[in-house]
């Protein structure tokens, strides 16, 4: 599954000095060596995670909360599971660092349902950790450092690991997103401020505390630093898990991954956009295509309307049914897509259907129905040709 390791998320160290060197330092260094780092989220928006850490650790509350965002529910990805797996430790010291730098005392790991069996594993790293005093009461004899962690079970819904339906959910409510602001920082889980991260962005704040700031920055461009885990499926000779910098250009990944004859390249999942040949020189960064980490390869052979057919037929099923755009608009580009299949659609009626997907993207209330459309509106216009000539 894992065909190629570091240099600095997939790597061995020993969890547990790293960890005793974070609560060695003050809250205000490990804040300060994450922002030299430009550490981005890792979970596809690309926040800065000092942002979002300094944010929380300056409200000013009785109760504040760490999430893990393990729910990995983009079609395509499948990176986070393996951290679970094999990186558990990493994660939870991750979780607990953040706990020590925002002044919390509870962390969540909202765990994707398709991922139960990972619950006994992760449990009982947790439960080692508790005898080794590295989760509990006055960890590792830091008078008044409280943190313990759970696992919350997802119940499946794609919706919910978009961070506000998330909280709903962790509260026993409908998966349905929440209006922002406010932001989960300030008003999250009970109410209280809250951070959730992405399974990849802990464990890489954990190296970065590791190694500092300078050495992370040696890695990726200017403005996407680091390394990043990339989920690699579809028409190429070894899919499976990579740790690539930042900024490498699709050619470059397609050629690591056996995937030079591909003719188009979905990047980001089923959210993302799918990009032709003459694209495959842009760079998988925060600057030109950022992602998640899900990059679905398709070959010669693939015929690109099926394609937009099963990513719209995903987000039907998935949309939540909250807000006007979305419900409607998903349900209205799918049918566009079926009379297209059956060559009953109308160049008039495939401009409108376009205009819809754009208003979608502005108009709806959450980052599904924001960007549902995104493969629809990218292969009708990169395989406009294919589509309507086929
Ligand atoms: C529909 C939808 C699904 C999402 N699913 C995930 C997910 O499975 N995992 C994840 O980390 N972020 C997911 N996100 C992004 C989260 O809302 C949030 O930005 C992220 O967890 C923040 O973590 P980061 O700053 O470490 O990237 C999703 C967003 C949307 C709109
Ligand atoms: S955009 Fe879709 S998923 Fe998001 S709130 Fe609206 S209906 Fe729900």
């Amino acid at each position: 599954m894992i065909q190629k390791k570091g240099p600095v998320v997939l790597i061995d160290i020993d969890v547990d000095e790293v960890f005793k060197k974070a609560l060695s330092m003050s809250r205000v260094d490990i804040l300060d060596e994450i922002k030299k780092s430009g550490l981005k989220g890792r979970g596809g928006a690309g926040f800065p995670t000092e942002t979002k850490w300094n944010l929380a650790g300056t409200a000013s509350d009785d109760k504040k909360y760490v999430v893990c965002n393990a729910d990995e529910g983009e079609p395509g990805t499948f990176k986070d599971r393996v951290l679970l797996s094999d990186y558990t430790d990493d994660l939870l010291a991750g979780m607990t660092i953040a706990g020590y730098v925002i002044g919390s005392t509870q962390g969540i790991i909202y765990l994707r349902c398709e991922y139960i069996y990972l619950y006994k594993h992760i449990n009982n790293k947790i439960e080692e950790r508790r005898k080794k005093n590295l989760l509990g009461k006055n960890i590792l004899g830091k008078d008044g450092f409280n943190f313990d962690i759970y696992i919350q079970p997802g119940a499946g819904a794609y919706v919910c690991g978009e961070e506000t339906a998330l909280i709903e959910s962790l509260e026993g409510h409908r998966g349905e997103p929440r209006n922002r602001p406010p932001y989960p920082t300030v008003v999250g889980y009970l109410g209280k401020p809250t951070i959730i991260n992405n399974v990849e962005t802990f464990i890489t704040a954990m190296r970065i505390i590791d190694k500092g700031a300078e050495w992370f920055t040696k890695y990726g461009t200017d403005k996407s630093t680091g390394t990043k885990l990339f989920s690699i499926s579809g028409d190429c000779r070894a899919p499976g898990i990579y740790e690539l910098p930042m900024g490498i250009t699709v050619k470059e990944l397609l050629a690591t991954v056996g995937g030079e004859d591909a003719k188009a390249v979905q990047v980001g999942g089923a959210s993302g956009s799918c990009i032709t040949r003459n694209e495959f020189n842009l760079t998988l960064a925060y600057e030109d295509i950022s992602t998640g980490g899900s990059i679905i390869i398709f070959g010669e052979k693939r015929n690109m309307l099926d394609i937009a057919i099963n990513f719209m037929e995903f987000f039907v099923e998935e949309s939540c049914g909250q807000c006007t755009p979305c419900r409607y608009g998903t349900e209205t580009l799918l049918e566009g897509l079926y009379m297209l299949k059956n060559k009953k659609c109308s160049i008039k009626y495939l401009k409108e259907l376009l205009q819809l997907g754009e208003t979608m993207q502005t108009a709806s209330k959450c980052g599904l129905g924001q960007s549902a459309p995104n493969a629809f509106i990218s292969i009708l216009k990169n395989f406009k040709h294919e589509i309507l000539c086929s």
